[in-house]
């Protein structure tokens, strides 16, 4: 099984095309938990594969979530492999992974990581689109690669997104991820249609529609941003620098049912 967390379609492409190449079946860690079905039985030699973007250096909180919630049920230790997401650099991701997993006993034996567009508005822009094809043709080359290693079973660390300065990168940004994740900045303008859409979406159920218009109901949250991305007329802004910065999703994808 191939358990993927995407908030604007990266981590969900990369998912899909593990899954149809290496005949995986495909979990969403969201619906996951939403339904609270996150036991699984693995069939004979099943291999776990974790897809999942980089914040702030780290892990996302929903994915910690997910992990710490998840119970494999079969008659065999499986493969366990990552593959990260990232607008440029994981920094020690990766390695905060692995930690986490072993304290769920589950051992990563191969990591990799591929960049595509970078959507963390509030501070960056999203790439030009001819930026973004070039992006997202470097990726399915890393994919290609991911994909035959995948297929024999390759063991290792094989992200090469780090970057030189990794950890001292990460335990500057990491840290910051706990502030980063208020939701008091967020605020719908007048062009919200009260479609409803930012509330179905949001991982962490804490959007509510009073009266036709977003409320965020827990001072913190994950911080995809998919409701900031995914709103179809742009209508929600973080704080003072996304009023003016283009929204991103991965042009690639087909979001599930
Ligand atoms: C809160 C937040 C923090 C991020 N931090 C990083 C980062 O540390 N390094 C990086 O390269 N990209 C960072 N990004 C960009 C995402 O990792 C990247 O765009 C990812 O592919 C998004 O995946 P998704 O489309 O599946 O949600 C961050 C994005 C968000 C929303
Ligand atoms: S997705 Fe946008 S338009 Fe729809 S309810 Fe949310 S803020 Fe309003
Ligand atoms: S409120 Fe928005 S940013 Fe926070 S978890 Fe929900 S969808 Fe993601």
């Amino acid at each position: 099984m191939i358990a993927y967390f995407s908030a604007t379609g990266n981590s969900l492409y990369v998912a899909q095309k593990l899954a149809a190449q290496l005949d995986d079946r495909l979990v969403s860690m969201d619906d996951s938990l939403k339904t609270g079905q996150t036991a699984y039985a693995l069939s004979d030699g099943e291999q776990v594969g974790l897809v999942l973007p980089v914040y702030f250096y780290t892990v996302p909180l929903l994915v910690r979530q997910w992990m710490s919630r998840l119970r494999l049920m079969g008659n065999h230790k499986p493969f366990v492999f990552a593959v990260l997401t990232c607008g440029g650099q994981t920094g020690q991701a990766g390695r905060i992974l692995t930690r986490l997993l072993l304290r769920e006993r589950l051992d990563l034996q191969y990591l990799a990581s591929v960049v595509l567009p970078d959507n963390y508005i509030p501070l960056l822009t999203v790439p030009e689109p001819e930026r973004q094809q070039h992006l997202f043709l470097a990726a399915d080359q890393a994919l290609v690669t991911i994909v035959g290693q995948l297929k024999q079973k390759t063991r290792g660390d094989h992200d090469t997104n780090k970057s030189a300065l990794a950890p001292l990168l990460t335990a500057f940004a990491a840290p910051l991820y706990k502030n980063g994740r208020k939701t008091g900045p967020f605020y719908a303008t007048d062009r919200c249609t009260n479609c409803g859409l930012c509330a179905r979406i949001c991982p962490d159920n804490i959007i509510s529609l009073p009266d036709g218009k977003p409320v965020w109901n827990e001072p913190f949250c994950t911080h995809c941003l998919a409701c900031l991305h995914r709103c179809p007329v742009e209508a929600i802004q973080y704080g003072r620098r996304t009023a003016s910065k283009t929204r991103y999703v991965n042009p690639r994808v087909t979001w599930p049912a």
